[in-house]
């Protein structure tokens, strides 16, 4: 496979290996200002040594800290209370302002009790900035919360933080059962139902799952748009596009390019929305369909993010088989996926994706660059690349 960029190198330091045999390259979630404390949760903590226990002999034999246990079991605390800031909505509420505790307080109708510390360990966790101390501070937006997180800001990605705390953080509570039975613990559990059927049944859970979904693929899309080389396609077909917004990212930068986003029809209305707000109605469309029933639109390009991972492999095959079927000679499928590093020892929130998908569908799951070559060559594709996006997100490319 020719391997432009491969997704290893890339990643973030907090969504690379979490390996306990190299706790130091663990970058510090928590941090404490002094060693009084009883985790000193930091990149740079002294080794424990064997001699400030032994008291007869000095064994100078260093042992590993537990720290990057322990920070991984307390991840949660962090996740819920960032989750829970996103739900308040607390960085729509702050906008552009710097408000004291008691004006959030007021704002959020918070009770006094927790407040301080809620806002204080967002500061210590790099979420929020904080001028000046006690009941005078003033907190704000740091430029990642002002950017991402306020809701008036056209990136905004709060829809897939929200998605988690409405849904996922009580599913992953479920993890022993889904490794026990190998079956989903999401809203199916106790039904019959496809999961999309379920969630589409009710616009406020079609929406939050939408919503959800450009949240954490708009840096991917935006990254797919700006590295891949469109100039050479005149079409594109994204299959399961949500939104719309893979072909809006897409129409933003490469303005010869005509785009339909294909998906079931109760997501149509939503698409039409987003790409009618984008400015782009002349130049996207929409379409409705099964994709596991009917053709695909025909495309020089067929895209699809987050698809292929949501199912078994005799799905995934007929999927990729369709792909192939809808483009000419020539033409390319992109598969946009959290891969997983061939070894499956490096891309953490690849492997943990994986066991999302343990607990949404049951038998799907993610794969390699390696798995997509062999599957793509198999249904006839040609010539293969991988193009790093954002984050542990990359591009699987297959050229027919
Ligand atoms: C995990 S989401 C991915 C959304 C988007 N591509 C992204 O990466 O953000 C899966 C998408 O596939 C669509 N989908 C699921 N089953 C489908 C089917 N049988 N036919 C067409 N679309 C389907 C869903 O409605 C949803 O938009």
């Amino acid at each position: 496979m020719n391997v432009q960029t491969t997704n290893i190198s890339h990643f973030p330091k907090q969504l690379a290996s979490h390996s306990a045999r190299s706790p130091h390259r663990r970058p510090a979630l928590f941090s404490v200002p002094n060693e009084s404390y009883a985790f000193r949760f930091s990149s740079h903590s002294p080794l424990v040594t064997r001699e400030r226990f032994a008291t007869s002999t000095i064994v100078k034999t260093s042992s590993p800290t537990p720290d990057a246990i322990l920070q991984t079991a307390f991840g949660f605390w962090n996740s819920k209370v960032l989750l829970t800031a996103v739900t308040f909505d607390l960085f729509t509420a702050l906008g552009q302002q710097r408000l004291t505790g008691a004006e959030i307080g007021k704002k959020l109708q918070l009770h006094p009790r927790g407040l301080a510390d809620f806002l204080d360990a967002l500061v210590a966790m790099k979420f929020l900035e904080r001028e000046g101390d006690g009941a005078e501070a003033k907190y704000f937006n740091t430029p990642a919360t002002a950017l991402y997180l306020d809701r008036s800001s056209p990136r905004y990605i709060g829809g897939i933080p929200e998605m988690l705390n409405a849904r996922l953080f009580k599913y992953w509570n479920d993890l022993p059962e889904a490794l026990r039975t190998g079956k989903p613990q999401n809203e199916t559990k106790h039904g019959g139902k496809n999961i999309f059927d379920e969630l589409y049944a009710d616009p406020d859970k079609l929406e939050c799952f939408l919503d959800g979904m450009t949240g954490i693929s708009r840096i991917n899309f935006e990254a797919l748009a700006d590295k891949f080389d469109f100039s050479r396609y005149r079409t594109l077909c994204d299959i399961g596009g949500a939104t719309g917004l893979l072909c809006i990212e897409v129409a933003k930068k490469h303005p010869q390019i005509e785009c339909i986003s294909f998906d079931l029809p109760p997501v149509e209305p939503v698409a039409k929305k987003h790409i009618a707000a984008a400015g782009f109605t002349n130049r996207i469309h929409t379409a409705t369909g099964d994709f596991f029933q009917d053709p695909l639109p025909k495309a020089d390009v067929i895209t699809m993010g987050m698809i292929l991972h949501d199912w078994n492999l005799e799905k995934k095959m007929n999927l990729i088989r369709a792909a192939y079927d809808a483009l000419p000679s020539g033409g390319v499928f992109i598969a946009v996926e959290a891969l997983i590093d061939d070894a499956r020892r490096e891309n953490v929130f690849g492997l943990l994706m994986s066991l999302n998908m343990l607990i949404e569908f049951g038998d799907a799951f993610d794969y390699s660059a390696a798995d997509f070559e062999k599957w793509c060559r198999e249904v006839g594709f040609k010539r293969f690349e991988v193009i790093h996006l954002a984050g542990p997100s990359s591009a699987a490319i297959a050229y027919k």
